[in-house]
């Protein structure tokens, strides 16, 4: 199929170029980005920070204006858009016909439009057909979320099901890259801890929820457990972690029990053969000093969840530690993963 990238030369854009340039499925026949770039061959537009070299058949692609029209060679796009201009731009290609797999925040609490991760709640694909950005259903929209709902979320889905989870505290550590470009300021992070993102904290309790909420008819029935969340800025450069403290409704056990609910999850994605599917969904690390950002991040082309220190506490039944990368898990390599899916499923031809 033919992709287009929206938002191409931020630092989403470009991961999504890395992870498409030799997709077996997908081939990348249009850029688009702001009225900046547009005009422009994509080696003059961007500031490549990706440490590949820039593939050549991207360089020489002029960049485009974000319309439909400009964009004409696409099956569907991807998004990496900034959020100012993310609404208004993905709605036109839906309106035009044409999908959108997003990762910009502007759609995903919308009733209608799928927030998506493969493993954890495929069957909330069918709300596209609820959608009616074009008349004849062909344009739709679906998004991947916040890169901290992501590792979380796939944290949860297992001990959810089998626990019911009532109350969640946590605080993040968050890498770099997960600023964009050029991100925060050397002299405000160089050897300190930011503990605010400005943003963050306001989105992982619903996109959580609605995530782990489940399908009824039309509409998706959402877990009532509280979140209280605090995100930092890290000096690492990939791979959100988050320290994560759990109450059930259910009291697990004990720590091995909730390893082998963990180590039991029927993943349902995987005897789709995707290829941005991790070889290993989760890896469960034993050793204390695990999982650490600059030596797992990348593991499984940076797809699989890092679970670590899972301990019994006193007040919260589970606390444990969770790792994925960032860009790759909880954005780019996301939505090339919801994209196999919606082709796999017959929504992408
Ligand atoms: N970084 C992460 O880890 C991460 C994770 C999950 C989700 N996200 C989300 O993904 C999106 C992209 O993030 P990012 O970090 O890649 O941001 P970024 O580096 O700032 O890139 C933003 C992109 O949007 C384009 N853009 C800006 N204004 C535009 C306009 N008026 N018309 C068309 N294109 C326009 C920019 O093009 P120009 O270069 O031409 O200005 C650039 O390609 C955001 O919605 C972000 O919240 C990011």
């Amino acid at each position: 199929m033919n992709v287009g990238i929206l938002g191409a030369t931020g630092a989403v854009g470009q991961k999504f170029i890395r992870l498409l340039v030799q997709h077996p499925w997908f081939t990348i026949t249009a850029l688009g980005a702001s009225e900046r770039s547009a005009g422009k061959p994509y080696a003059n537009a961007v500031n490549w920070i990706e440490d590949v070299p820039l593939p050549d058949q991207i360089a020489h692609l002029t960049v485009k204006h974000c319309t439909p029209d400009a964009l004409d060679t696409v099956d569907f796009v991807f998004s990496g858009l900034d959020p100012s201009v993310a609404t208004n731009i993905e709605a036109s290609f839906a309106k035009a016909g044409i999908p959108v797999i997003s990762n910009a925040k502007n759609y995903r609490q919308d009733p209608k439009v799928p927030l998506l991760i493969p493993e954890v709640n495929p069957d909330h694909i069918s709300l596209i057909s609820h959608q009616d950005f074009s008349h004849d259903g062909s344009g739709w929209i679906v998004t991947n979320p916040n890169c901290v709902a992501v590792p979380l979320s796939l944290a949860l889905k297992p001990l959810h099901d089998q626990f019911g989870l009532e109350n969640l505290s946590m605080t993040t550590l968050q890498a770099l890259s997960g600023a964009g470009y050029p991100g925060v300021p050397s002299l405000d992070i160089l050897a300190n801890v930011i503990p605010f993102i400005s943003g963050e904290e306001p989105k992982i309790a619903p996109e959580t929820q609605k995530i782990l909420g489940t399908l009824n008819a039309t509409q998706i029935d959402q877990p009532s457990f509280t979140v209280d969340a605090t995100c930092t800025r890290v000096h690492t450069l990939n791979g959100h972690m988050a320290a994560v403290s759990c109450r059930f409704s259910t009291k697990p056990n004990s720590v091995e029990q909730v390893i082998q609910t963990l180590k039991a999850y029927p993943n349902p994605i995987a005897d789709l053969d995707l290829p941005t599917s991790p070889a290993q969904l989760y890896h469960l690390h034993e050793q204390q000093n695990y999982p650490q950002p600059r030596l797992h991040a990348d593991r499984d082309k940076g797809m699989s969840l890092h679970i670590g220190r899972i301990r019994e506490g006193d007040f919260f039944h589970i606390n444990f530690v969770c790792m994925a990368h960032n860009t790759i898990r909880g954005a780019a390599g996301g939505a090339v993963l919801n994209a196999e899916l919606l082709h796999k499923k017959g929504y992408l031809n």
